[in-house]
């Protein structure tokens, strides 16, 4: 094969850092084995729960039905696309119309990379890139989409400070008197419930958002795939399209994954602004045709059920009581860790000792066989912290900060 035959934006970067530690994992699973330290997965977000029983009843019966196994849509079916509306509207009264304003997603991270992709002009040199502000610490995957579609994104840190809501207008001065162009930015990405930092923001600070993103004449990208893991009712996410004037700007991503622990059935939707809509549209129609319009059945019917709901509800309590437990754990070890107020993600201040996050990840994996991830994943300055999801079992759990303390792994 020639030289530089591959794309250079494909070839200048790395697999995607779940998938390099699941392979390390891999590697050393015999070996951790062999002396009693069996991997334990905190790693990726992907809950072990059971499926709510009611979607795979449907399923099940969804499945006997010859006529949905042909070709769907990349749009979804319209029975999808009216639960999608329906849920939209009872769960934070947003009116969608399932025609134009709601599109169905095999998973939001396919559809975050596709909006991306659907609004970027791809550039070789980052001096010409359109950039897309993104929260730092963010979900590892955004500046990775970013980067593949020949853009750059400009991290909008998100501190204990600023209480994770950063004014904006200060962000944007910070980035002109840093001499950026103004005219490159593209989109706002935003993801409250955060992943790594656990925690999420008001209504208020999503129509700031909103405002900015309007007054800039820019996209909101909403990430809303935690909207429904929350530990106190103050703390309920809401929807940026409950905002005024969000329907010029915003387009918002959900996700079926983490709130049913359906992350293997790859189901999801963006909903809102119609010109976002319909570039997404373009780009998936080209490249897919859609989901099994079996599971879109099933999933219409779970996310419109009063079983669905209740399923979120005790998803909560269990994860309020797991999560708790493991962060007074791992405080007993001397960590300064907080309960977060939404999502199962923990950001953990790693041992001063420690050179740094990756030095502490690599330890923790070969010698006690935690999994977990370096901070540096989800931000540049992500060397003291790492992130651990706390979706192993009780038992698990138990072992890993068991493990923790008698392989000197003590704050
Ligand atoms: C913030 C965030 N957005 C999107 C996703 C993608 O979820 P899925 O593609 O399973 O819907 C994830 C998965 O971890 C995530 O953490």
């Amino acid at each position: 094969m020639k030289e530089n035959l591959f794309n250079s934006l494909v070839e200048g970067m790395e697999n995607y850092i779940m998938f390099t530690i699941k392979a390390r994992q891999l590697e050393l699973s015999e070996g951790l084995k062999a002396k009693n330290r069996a991997p334990i997965m905190l790693s990726m977000g992907a809950p072990i729960e059971p499926v709510p029983t009611f979607v795979k009843e449907k399923t099940a019966k969804y499945l006997l039905q010859d006529p949905l196994h042909t070709y769907s849509t990349p749009k979804g079916e319209l029975r999808f696309l009216e639960a999608v509306s329906a849920r939209m509207k009872k769960r934070f009264d947003v009116e969608l119309n399932p025609k134009a304003e709601v599109f169905s997603l095999i998973g939001s991270k396919e559809g975050l990379s596709n909006m991306i992709r659907a609004l970027v002009n791809p550039k070789d040199k980052k001096e010409d890139q359109d950039v897309i502000l993104t929260p730092n610490p963010g979900y590892a995957s955004y500046s990775q989409m970013i980067k593949l579609c020949g853009a750059n994104c400009y991290g909008i840190d998100l501190t204990e400070e600023n209480n994770y809501m950063p004014d904006l207008y200060e962000v944007l001065e910070k980035y002109i008197n840093e001499g950026n162009d103004p005219n490159k930015i593209k989109a706002l990405i935003i993801n409250y419930p955060n992943n790594p930092l656990g925690c999420t923001c008001d209504l208020k600070y999503l129509q700031h958002c909103v405002d900015f993103c309007n007054k800039l004449g820019i996209l909101l990208i909403s990430d809303n795939a935690y909207c429904e893991m929350y530990y106190d009712e103050q703390s309920k996410p809401h929807s940026a399209l409950e905002c005024e004037g969000a329907m010029d700007c915003c387009v918002e991503f959900h996700s079926l994954s983490k709130t049913y622990a359906m992350t293997g059935w790859r189901l999801g939707w963006a909903c809102g602004n119609k010109k976002a809509i319909t570039m997404l549209s373009r780009v998936k129609s080209t490249i897919d045709t859609g989901i099994f319009k079996v599971l879109q059945y099933a999933a219409a019917d779970l996310i419109e059920s009063a079983e669905g709901d209740k399923y979120i509800e005790e998803q909560n309590i269990k994860f309020e009581k797991k999560i708790r437990t493991f962060v007074e754990g791992l405080n007993k070890l001397g960590y300064k860790v907080k309960m977060p107020t939404t999502t199962f993600y923990l950001w953990v201040e790693i041992p001063e000792r420690f050179e740094n996050s990756k030095a502490f990840a690599d330890a923790m994996l070969e010698k006690s066989g935690i999994v977990i991830v370096p901070g540096t994943g989800f931000s540049p300055n992500g060397q003291r912290h790492v992130r651990m999801s706390v979706v192993a079992s009780d038992n698990d759990l138990a072992e890993v900060l068991k493990r923790m303390k008698e392989d000197g792994f003590e704050f």
